[in-house]
């Protein structure tokens, strides 16, 4: 019999979605997109500082990030540049939890957003207050956090992981015959389960874009193009993943999209990534897997409302005032960076 402390609690978000009108592409007026754009270059020069932005962002910030010799990556990847880069000061386009561990893995480097109110329902869905009680009562088992978690909820992990490594990691802890308590997604970490056989006690939080990704409409779309290839972010319902030609991190499914010798593809995940999967395969299709609908109630669309909110404005808004800063707290943020930076070692074979 399970006792209620055995089962992760089911936590609801605990912050509303942004609503529909209060995201996405501002309309710029006349001039004023290329105006921002040669002023947020001239500053990230000014002000000795480096975009880093996630593939699910504008693709104007995307085009800023690699024309100024900053980076477009996956979570893991971000995580691992600013340590690399000179700069003293890190603007990370995307959302909070990317900050955080910007800031965690250098504490030393001022890290900016364009926005401090871009959210994660994965974060929403972990508050340190319910999941570190939960985490106490299961000593016995290694506590293993996805990145898209706040510095607290980092801060109670033995490690930190992203999707591109989860897999590799559960592996290794499970060949030293470690037991799992996996969190916060249901979806990642039921994936992980199956694929490694790995004893994991899974919290139930979910993407609310990849959540609403539907199989049987994926079905009839994949049988009306046979020659496509499916590939599908690992956040998604096990009936999603179960169709996949590749699951992976969105690093890992742009890498697919160049190296497959397909034509045509279809995408379960957020569709900023078309922009860097064109760049990669220029001559190929790809085509967005079909999610709960276009209609007004549709918060996600396969596309993060809380990504929408970093912009041209709030990025020149945030260089030329240095506002938005992140800060994580001294205690949490050494203890958070054991964690993550056991990831990064992990990932530099030193493990
Ligand atoms: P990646 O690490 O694959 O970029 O995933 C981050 C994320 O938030 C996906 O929704
Ligand atoms: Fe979080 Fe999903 Fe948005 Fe990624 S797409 S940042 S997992 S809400």
């Amino acid at each position: 019999m399970s006792s209620p402390a055995d089962l992760p609690p089911v936590i609801l978000r605990d912050a509303p979605f942004p609503s529909p009108g209060s995201v996405g592409h501002p309309d710029y007026k006349p001039g004023e997109r290329e105006q921002l754009i040669g002023e947020i270059k001239d500053l990230l020069q000014q002000k000795n500082a480096v975009l880093v932005a996630h593939y699910y962002t504008d693709e104007d910030l995307q085009m800023i990030a690699d024309a100024t010799g900053g980076t477009v990556a996956d979570s893991l990847e971000m995580a691992r540049f600013g340590n690399r880069h000179p700069a003293t000061t890190l603007v990370v386009a995307g959302v909070r939890f990317m900050g955080e561990t910007a800031k965690i893995l250098n504490p030393e480097k001022t890290v900016l957003m364009p926005t401090l109110q871009a959210e994660c329902s994965l974060d929403l869905g972990c508050p340190p207050d319910k999941f570190i009680p939960f985490c106490d009562a299961h000593p016995d088992r290694t506590v293993v956090v996805y990145a898209n978690t706040c510095a607290a909820v980092k801060a109670r992990a033995d490690w930190v992981v992203t999707s591109s490594i989860a897999v590799d990691v559960v592996r290794h802890l499970d060949a030293h015959g470690e037991k799992i308590l996996w969190a916060p997604d249901r979806y990642l970490g039921d994936y992980v389960k199956r694929v490694t056989g790995a004893n994991m006690l899974l919290w139930q939080a979910s993407c609310i874009v990849h959540e609403r990704f539907k199989a049987e409409a994926l079905e009839i779309l994949a049988r009306q193009y046979p020659d496509a290839a499916v590939l599908v972010h690992p956040e998604s319902p096990q009936a999603v993943i179960a169709l996949a030609d590749v699951v992976g991190s969105t690093t890992q499914l742009i890498n697919a999209a160049r190296t497959l010798p397909n034509r045509r593809f279809i995408v379960a995940t957020d569709n900023g990534i078309f922009y860097k999967m064109k760049q990669a395969a220029p001559d190929k299709v790809f085509m967005e897997a079909p999610s709960a609908g276009e209609g007004a109630t549709c918060e996600s669309c396969a596309h993060c409302p809380w990504m929408a909110m970093n912009n041209l404005r709030n990025l020149a808004e945030v260089l030329r005032t240095g506002r938005n800063e992140i800060h994580v707290p001294g205690e949490i943020g050494k203890r958070a960076l054991r964690a993550t930076q056991r990831m990064v070692d992990f990932v530099a074979g030193k493990h």
